[in-house]
């Protein structure tokens, strides 16, 4: 089978690698010709653990090609993926559709043969039709479906996410399409991968469906959290309390500083628009939404509280920039909210991220990027670990605490267990857990011994 995937990015490039990877010859389109260049010289332009040996892999065996020409890409192809960007549009927060309708357009004047042409970006339901009207306006001799194939792989773990999938979902209104479709996961069907066939719109809410429900279950347990500190309880332990029920599940139920990165926010925000255009008002999102944005501001005041109420003309060490670990996407990151609110309270910034400091000095000005954790802890008056990246995971303490000027810990991924850094003598503030210095819980228990 052939197929061209439209947008070589996150998405595109690991799901063009993915299925070249199951035999189906791929061609991966890009207009940004910096990128196609580097990965025809076999440079790849993201940090995806595991991609460039696919790629190589791949490219060798003749089945990964990369140009920037759509029409040399489509022709003969049986499916054409469209893996564009879907930000927010600025200013009303619906998902900008612009590059995903310019795509169908470009695929449209040049498709000379049948195809199935998806949608793998995450879009609002009801744009798999519009897709369908503007090639059909544009063609009207051209036979095609349309289909909709949301993709769900996370940044991080995205090849393993896209070869073994919890389930994938396919909207697709024709035979042939279906057709197309399950051929071209057969090597999932092989392994008894759940394959959901639905119509276009169900496939479309069902990605915004799963991830707003995430980016819910992540509010919940920073909402419980903020109780835990209140009346001396352990989040993590009403996390596991709560998690191994089965309707419940354990996952996504850390604590941190709110969620981030290049999906949840825009999908949650796009979700929430969506259903008011639907007349179907998503309250429940709209407060995740609210909830989450001032969480990511609360983290900075936590910072600012811990270092005795002002950071003016202190040096706090940030640890960790991008969004999560083992990536270096800084879209949406908590830091690009933290970093500046300090700088605007009059804090120095030094910052140490393993993979992300190339993006994120893009975004973050006046902030000094040191080589590792240690030089960004060098004479600084407090640290904040903002990502969990591994390398943050096991720091030499004693060091640590010889470089910090106090030894003060904001640990905002709570990597550090609490009462192993008191011992080590340090000032320790993580998230949800029982603490000397946030915990209410006395004061609470003997306000209502005296039923107030
Ligand atoms: N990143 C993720 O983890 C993830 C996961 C699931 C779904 N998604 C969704 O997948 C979609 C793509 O996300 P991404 O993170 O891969 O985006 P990205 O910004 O990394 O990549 C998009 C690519 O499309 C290219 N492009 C835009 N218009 C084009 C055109 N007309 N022809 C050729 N190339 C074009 C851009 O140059 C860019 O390289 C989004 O809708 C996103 O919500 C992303």
């Amino acid at each position: 089978m052939r197929i061209a995937m439209i947008g070589a990015g996150y998405v595109g490039l690991v799901s063009g690698a993915c299925f070249s990877e199951f035999g189906v010859e791929t061609v991966c389109v890009d207009k940004d010709s910096s990128k196609i260049e580097r990965l025809k010289q076999g440079e790849i332009p993201i940090y995806e653990p595991g991609l460039a040996a696919l790629v190589q892999k791949n490219v060798a065996a003749g089945r990964l090609f990369f140009t920037t020409d759509l029409k040399e890409s489509v022709a003969g192809v049986d499916a054409v993926f469209i893996a564009v960007g879907t930000p927010s549009r600025r200013g009303d927060g619906h998902a900008d559709l612009s590059y995903v309708f310019s795509a169908a357009e470009e695929i449209a004047a040049a498709l000379d043969n049948y195809a199935v042409i998806v949608t793998k970006s995450t879009v609002p339901v009801g744009t798999g039709r519009k897709v369908r009207e503007i090639i059909a306006k544009a063609r009207p001799d051209l036979e095609f479906d349309v289909a909709s194939n949301p993709e769900f792989l996370r940044e991080g773990s995205a090849i393993g996410d896209f070869m073994r999938p919890d389930r994938v979902v396919v909207g697709a209104e024709s035979e042939r399409a279906e057709s197309v479709m399950r051929a071209l996961y057969r090597p999932l069907y092989l392994i008894e991968t759940p394959i959901v066939m639905t119509n276009l719109e169900t496939a479309e809410l069902a990605k915004y469906a799963a991830n707003s429900f995430l980016a819910m279950k992540i509010t919940f347990i920073n909402e419980v959290a903020n109780f835990c500190e209140k009346a001396g309880a352990d989040v993590h332990d009403v996390a596991r309390a709560i998690g191994l029920d089965g309707r419940i599940g354990a996952k996504f139920l850390h604590p941190g500083p709110g969620y981030g990165g290049s999906c949840f926010p825009k999908d949650t925000l796009a979700f929430a628009r969506s259903g008011d255009l639907y007349g179907a008002r998503q309250r429940l999102i709209e407060t995740v939404i609210d909830l989450n944005d001032s969480r990511k501001m609360e983290m900075a005041d936590r910072i600012i509280a811990a270092c005795g109420g002002s950071v003016e003309g202190k040096e706090i060490a940030i640890l960790g920039l991008t969004f999560k670990p083992n990536t270096d996407d800084m879209r949406d990151s908590p830091s690009l909210t933290i970093v500046p609110a300090l700088q605007a309270a009059g804090a120095v910034i030094r910052a140490h991220d393993p993979i992300g400091m190339e993006e994120a000095r893009k975004m973050l000005k006046d902030v000094t990027y040191c080589d590792d954790a240690y030089q960004a802890l060098d004479g600084a008056d407090c640290v904040a670990i903002v990502t969990e990246w591994n390398e943050f995971r096991a720091l030499n303490l004693k060091r640590v605490k010889s470089l910090l000027r106090r030894p003060l810990m904001v640990d905002l991924r709570n990597v550090y267990d609490p009462a192993e850094m008191i011992e080590a003598g340090f000032d320790y503030h993580g998230i949800g857990r029982p603490g000397p210095l946030r915990t209410d819980a006395d004061s609470r228990t003997k306000a209502l011994a005296e039923g107030d």
